[in-house]
């Protein structure tokens, strides 16, 4: 399965740190961030990467990263000229994937302490649609927040940042899709706060009743303030899977 990284974004939750680098280029413990989650993908079998990020960091990706072939994969750049949202920077992955091929996206802020390849099984079983991951957080309203049917077995709807979540599980940023998914992007509008939103992706596969989801089973977070920084470094400890 490819996979595709999404590693835009000003980082303004963690300036002054992201005013000389992006993001997912700080350390966590011995690595730049970026490094987890290409190595947890290259553990689940992903051998070719497309990753995305703004004109202004590219240069550093390319310097810690290069090719990837250090990191045993092959890596192919895109550049976001504008922040358009997480499912307008996805869009621009698309010329990489060929119709009916089954994929992985991934925020590149977040971490994972098991192996994510049980999932990635799973859904090469899934004849169609997409899977997400949810995990239990303290304050759902800071994610995306999954609303379940009666016995839990189904996502009817996701609220992106609710003040009121319908469940204390945020849904992660590791996604599966097919192909198809681009022409769900073509098809949705930009939210209020003027981005194409992966969340409103997700609805519609949830609305079709085909979004399926799996809970983690380890730790997980996403590094995007000092407090997470922080945590995901005391975790991770910098060993790589
Ligand atoms: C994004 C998604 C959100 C998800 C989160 C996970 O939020 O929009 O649905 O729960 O990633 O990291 P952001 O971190 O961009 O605010």
């Amino acid at each position: 399965m490819k996979a595709v990284i999404l590693a835009g974004g000003s980082g303004t939750r963690l300036k002054p740190l992201t005013y000389w680098t992006n993001k997912h280029l700080l350390p966590v413990g011995r690595y730049p961030m970026i490094c987890y989650g290409i190595a947890r993908l290259r553990e689940a079998g992903v051998r070719d990467i497309v990753l995305v990020t703004g004109r202004g960091s590219l240069g550093d990706f390319v310097e810690v990263l290069g090719s990837g072939r250090d990191w045993g994969v092959s890596i192919v750049y895109r550049v976001q000229e504008e922040a358009g949202g997480i499912a307008q920077a996805l869009e621009l992955a698309r010329p990489m994937l060929h119709a009916g091929e089954k994929f992985a996206v991934l925020l590149g802020d977040n971490l994972f302490s098991e192996s994510v390849a049980p999932y990635f099984q799973d859904f090469q079983r899934q004849p169609d649609g997409a899977m997400v991951l949810l995990y239990p957080v303290d304050d759902p309203r800071r994610y995306g927040v999954p609303e379940m049917d009666q016995a839990g077995g189904r996502i009817l709807h996701i609220e992106e940042k609710p003040e009121h979540p319908a469940s204390s599980y945020c849904v992660t940023g590791l996604y599966m899709y097919h192909a198809d998914v681009f022409d769900i992007i073509d098809g949705i509008k930009p939210s209020q706060r003027g981005e194409l939103e992966i969340t409103d992706v997700n609805n519609a596969y949830a609305h079709a009743g085909k979004l399926t989801f799996r809970e983690l089973s380890g730790w997980w977070n996403d590094a995007g303030t000092f407090e997470s920084l922080e945590e995901a470094s005391g975790k991770l400890k910098g060993v790589l899977p």
